[in-house]
Formats: C-alpha cells, sequence, structure tokens
C-alpha cells in the first residue's frame, strides 16, 4: 500500500499521515513514512524522540550520494541516470524508527524544472523497493502543500493519493486542481478525507459538494492535536476520537487495496 497524502496548506496532511502511520504500526505493520515538508513536522507529529531526530539526515544532504550512485546532479531533470541505485546502506544512514514507524525526510529538494525531482526520485523509489518488500507493508507520502508538486516522479512510487479537506470550498477546490494533475498522470485512486469536522452539517457539506471525489472518511476536530503538539507527544496517544476515526479510515484503506486498480 503507497500511499501519497496531499492537500491545500494547513489542512491537516500531516496530522493524517501521522495517525495512519501509528494505527498501521500499533496493528503490527510495517510503515515507512516520507516528509516532503522542507521545513519538516512529520517527526514532531509522531512524537519521535529529538535525540533520535538530530541523527536524521534528510534525502536532499545526499547530493554526492545521489550522483554517485546515479550518476545524475540532484534536481537534473534530463539527461541520464541509473534507474537502480545501490541503496542497501542507506535506510540505515537516512531514516530513523521509532514504534515501528520509520521516519524518512526529503529535505529541501530543488526542482529540475516542471516538478521534476527525477534522480532523488528514482533514488527513493529503489529505496522503497528496498524497505517495502511485504504486501501487508505501507508507504506513507506526506505530501508538499498545494499542487505545483504534482509531478510524474511523485506518483511514480505510489498507488493511492488521499487530499484532506476541511469542511470548505476553498479546499474542496485545491482538492479538484490536484485530481485533474493526479489524472493526467495516471494516478486513478483519489480519496477526500475530511478534517477539522464539527458535527453533521460539516460531513452534509463535503458530500454535497465533493463532485466525483469519494470521500473515504472524516476526522473530527479536536483539541487534542493541539494538545499533543505542546505536551510533545502524538494526536494519537491523547485524543481517542481522533484514533477511533483514523481506525474506520485505515479499515476502508485495506478494503480498498483489495479492489483492483
Ligand atoms: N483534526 C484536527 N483537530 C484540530 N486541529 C487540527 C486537526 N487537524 C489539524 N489541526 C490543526 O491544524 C494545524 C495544521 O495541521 P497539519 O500540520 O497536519 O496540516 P498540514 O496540511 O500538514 O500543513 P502544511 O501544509 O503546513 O504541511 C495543526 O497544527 C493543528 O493545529
Ligand atoms: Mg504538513
Amino acid at each position: 500500500m503507497k500511499i501519497a497524502i496531499g492537500g491545500k496548506g494547513g489542512v491537516g496532511k500531516t496530522t493524517l499521515t501521522a495517525l495512519l502511520a501509528q494505527t498501521y504500526a500499533a496493528r503490527g505493520r510495517d510503515v515507512l513514512v516520507v516528509d516532503s515538508d522542507p521545513s519538516p513536522s512529520l517527526a514532531g507529529a509522531l512524537a519521535f524522540p529529538p535525540d533520535l531526530v538530530a541523527q536524521l539526515h534528510p534525502i536532499a544532504e545526499m547530493d554526492e550520494l545521489i550522483e554517485e550512485r546515479t550518476g545524475a546532479k540532484p534536481g537534473a531533470s534530463g539527461g541520464f541516470f541509473t534507474l537502480n541505485p545501490r541503496v542497501d546502506d542507506l535506510p540505515d544512514r537516512f531514516s530513523i524508527s521509532h514504534e515501528g514507524v520509520r521516519l524518512l525526510e526529503m529535505g529541501s529538494v530543488e526542482s529540475g524544472g516542471a516538478g521534476c525531482i527525477c534522480p532523488e526520485s528514482a533514488m527513493l523509489k529503489t529505496l522503497f523497493t528496498h524497505l517495502l518488500f511485504r504486501k501487508d507493508d505501507v508507504l506513507l507520502f506526506d505530501m508538499y502543500a498545494g499542487v505545483e508538486h504534482l509531478g510524474r516522479a511523485t506518483v511514480d512510487f505510489v498507488d493511492t493519493m488521499l487530499v484532506v479537506v476541511e469542511p470548505t470550498r476553498r479546499s474542496l477546490a485545491t482538492a479538484n486542481q490536484i485530481k485533474k494533475l493526479a489524472e493526467d498522470i495516471g494516478l486513478t485512486r483519489v480519496w477526500l478525507v475530511g478534517n477539522r469536522i464539527r458535527n453533521d452539517e460539516d460531513v452534509a457539506f463535503l458530500e454535497r459538494e465533493r463532485g466525483d471525489l469519494p470521500l473515504l472518511g472524516h476526522l473530527p476536530d479536536d483539541p487534542g492535536v493541539i494538545e499533543a503538539d505542546r505536551a510533545g507527544t502524538s494526536a494519537f496517544a491523547v485524543a481517542p476520537s481522533l484514533k477511533q476515526a483514523v481506525a474506520e479510515i485505515a479499515d476502508q484503506l485495506d478494503q480498498l487495496v483489495l479492489e483492483p486498480l
């Protein structure tokens, strides 16, 4: 199961990614999460211990390594680069693991025009293949906000996209842009996940305005997200309503991957 999580800025992508990761990890699945934000926040949302985070090197820092292994400068979009660079030594150097969740950070990756982060993406893809070999392993890719980053290089390594929306027209407008781009590059499984839902009217609004984007589930608006941040813990640990809601979303996703593409 390889899932990208996108949406407008601040709608709850990182919150959903962390909750899903902890849910699957608690079920004994191997989970790999990738934080693609140049200003990373997933480690915090997952309550990774700070001393562990201090050891983490972002993928973007692998510049020399990327060049050495793929034969291309990072950010390059043209030319040739090796599609299967050697990566077996990389997981331990560029990822950290806590309570069943392994975390990678992209860092500030320069895109070589048209959103292409091709050498980095070849590297990541090989890394994923290396790290995720069991059928029930889970990859969650916390996308950078908005739509510009949605290049072929991104969707190459995912089969499903969750678009987080608040019950607002603005976040739905971004979701529709994302859906069009996703379709353009051949990604057909795109699902909405509502966030910060306060009442039945919020759900009804999303149902009414979602167009042809299916609504996979939704998370309540819960002060536990902010409380967890301040306490240095995760929403998963302190907010039972979020934990329950995300369990249902995880079940839905499990059902979904059983269906052929
Ligand atoms: N279900 C929720 N209940 C209450 N507050 C929430 C919820 N989800 C998110 N938030 C609030 O919204 C803020 C933004 O959430 P989050 O960082 O997950 O969004 P994001 O889409 O990853 O943002 P960015 O675009 O900056 O990466 C959180 O710090 C939190 O305060
Ligand atoms: Mg985020």
